[in-house]
């Protein structure tokens, strides 16, 4: 992933994400105190952030990229802003921990959840959301090799259990949007920072466009699947919330 490079060019080409965040954003909100403070994680350009913001939710966002830091600070200043490594540091302590977009880059999902929990103050709980197999599919129908692992609800359901979580609430999304071509998928992925080094040949890539178009256009343009996963837990020992109360 370059989120850093790309942080300029992530709106313009995160549409998919901001869908996925507006959603999340519903589920904290109901499980949220008004005056509760929220720690978010990997916030990027605030497409979560401003949600909780705007519902007047106190929300220290952070991310680990310099660039998105500043843009996040720009777009959403009624938060407070922070960089920190969400896979390599302990987040600050919290009664609400989220994210959206985030958790499925962790290249150890199970220590990440672990570390995570260690952050949440007694009976806090945790919202996170984010892409789970088989999120676009299509694209990995034509290409050898992909940027990161992916995992399935229940592979993940299985992390936050063996994290020592209790899932309290968890839902799957699925969302079909069309790219007017195969090429525009792959610059929106480009220039949204998700495709990481360069792992494709350039003939891989043209062969993979060009598979695309014949197997997946249809009359709106060519469709990707998006499916995100989001998982409202709390350590599995706690009780009740003294913050949100639920
Ligand atoms: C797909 S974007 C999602 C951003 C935002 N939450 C949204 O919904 O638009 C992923 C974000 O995670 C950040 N990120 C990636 N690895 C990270 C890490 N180890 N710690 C914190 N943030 C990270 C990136 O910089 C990027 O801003």
């Amino acid at each position: 992933m370059r989120f850093d490079s790309k942080a300029r060019t992530y709106d313009q080409h995160a549409g998919p994400q901001r869908t996925f965040a507006a959603k999340t954003a519903e589920v904290i909100l109901g499980i949220a105190r008004r005056d509760a403070g929220v720690v978010e994680l990997g916030a990027g350009t605030g497409a979560l952030t401003r949600h909780l913001c705007g519902a007047g939710l106190c929300v220290l966002a952070t991310d680990a990229s310099p660039d998105m830091v500043v843009l996040g600070k720009t777009s959403e200043p009624r938060a407070n802003w922070q960089m920190l490594d969400a896979f390599a540091e302990i987040p600050p302590s919290a009664a609400l921990q989220v994210s959206s977009g985030l958790l499925q880059w962790a290249a150890e999902p199970l220590q990440v959840l672990q570390r995570w929990s260690s952050a949440l103050t007694a009976g806090g709980k945790m919202v996170h959301a984010f892409p789970c197999r088989p999120c676009l599919h299509e694209w990995y129908s034509v290409v050898p090799r992909g940027p990161l692992t992916w995992h399935d609800r229940e592979e993940w359901l299985g992390f936050f259990h063996k994290a020592g979580l209790r899932v309290d609430r968890e839902q799957v999304w699925s969302s079909e949007v069309y790219y007017p071509t195969a090429l525009d998928l792959v610059r929106s992925m480009h220039h949204s920072g998700v495709t990481g080094p360069r792992l494709l040949t350039a003939g891989e890539l043209r062969r993979a466009i060009r598979q695309y178009e014949v197997q997946y256009r249809q009359t709106a343009g060519v469709a990707a699947t998006w499916v995100w996963q989001c998982i409202e837990a709390r350590l599995a020992t706690s009780e009740l919330s003294p913050l949100t109360g639920k």
